[in-house]
């Protein structure tokens, strides 16, 4: 073989090398890919399957609702013919009590499983505030807490497109795990203001905060740590913060306190 053949041979195995290794590297991109699409393929029907058990848990608790109405008219009747001093009316309570809970978590599936479009108008954050924390204030005598709320607020308005109601639910599950989270006395703080492209709604409390190892569970549909919880409070206010295109974020130490911060660009 010629000087010049060998020369030839060489380049032609160095780039045989140099496509080979070309190959490997578009073999394994193509391996990542595959595997991608594999992951994407059991997204969707992981969320194929929890899209048709939404649509269940909604028919079954629309279904629900009827009957509950009609039980919890039938107990109220009992319980005013049955006075205090009588033996059963604890039993009558007792009824009362659970369908109150069977209500409310009715209420809170058909309020998450619901498709729902928001009707957005510019509202005054202040005002509407304002009006949401006497709701709470109602909420802290029922429970007989000592719990204090502080506000810090614009003094001018602050104008957000939102949908009033949906956000009010937000709130009021907020500042209700705040309430529940005090155990006889303590404070709530709620702000608002306008931070560059967005407004920001922070409510705090001095709680008994959120094990950390619960943090990133607390979203997640029927996550409660509560005995009467429906773990759907947080869910909820996911969806609709969601559905605003705005954000949530939350810090929490166990034993100071928790505090969520929601944005709604404007
Ligand atoms: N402010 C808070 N302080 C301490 N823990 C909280 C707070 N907010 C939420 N959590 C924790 O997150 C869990 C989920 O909250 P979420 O509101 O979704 O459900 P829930 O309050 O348990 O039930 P429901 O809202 O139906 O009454 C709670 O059970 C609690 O452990
Ligand atoms: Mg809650």
């Amino acid at each position: 073989m010629s000087q010049e053949e060998i020369g030839e041979l060489k380049s032609v195995m160095e780039r045989f090398l140099a496509q080979s290794s070309e190959l490997i590297a578009y073999k394994e991109a193509l391996d990542i890919q595959a595997e991608q699409i594999k992951k994407m393929q059991e997204e969707i029907q992981q969320s194929r399957v929890l899209s048709a058990l939404g649509e269940m848990a909604a028919t079954v608790a629309h279904e629900i609702r009827n009957p509950l109405a009609g039980i919890a008219g039938y107990a109220s009747l009992l319980a005013r013919s049955t006075p205090p001093e009588d033996s059963r009316r604890k039993y009558v309570d007792k009824i009362i009590g659970g369908i109150s809970s069977l209500n409310k978590i009715v209420s809170n599936l058909l309020v998450y499983t619901r498709k729902t479009n928001l009707q957005k108008q510019s509202i005054d954050l202040v005002a509407w505030a304002e009006a949401i924390l006497s709701h709470a204030e109602i909420e802290i005598e029922k429970e007989k807490k000592q719990v204090r709320i502080e506000r810090d607020f614009p003094t001018e308005p602050l104008n957000a497109e939102i949908d009033s109601e949906k956000l009010q639910q937000v709130m009021l599950n907020l500042l209700i795990n705040a309430i529940q989270a005090i155990e006889t006395e303590g404070k709530i703080f709620v702000s608002i203001k306008s931070n560059g492209n967005a407004a920001e709604i922070t409510v705090a409390d001095t709680g008994k905060g959120i094990e950390q190892e619960h943090l990133k569970n607390i979203f997640t549909p029927f996550f409660t740590t509560k005995e009467q919880g429906t773990g759907l409070g947080l869910a909820i206010v996911k969806k609709i913060v969601d559905l605003h295109e705005g954000e949530i974020s939350v810090e929490s130490e166990p034993n100071k306190g928790t505090v969520f911060c929601i944005r709604i660009f404007f």
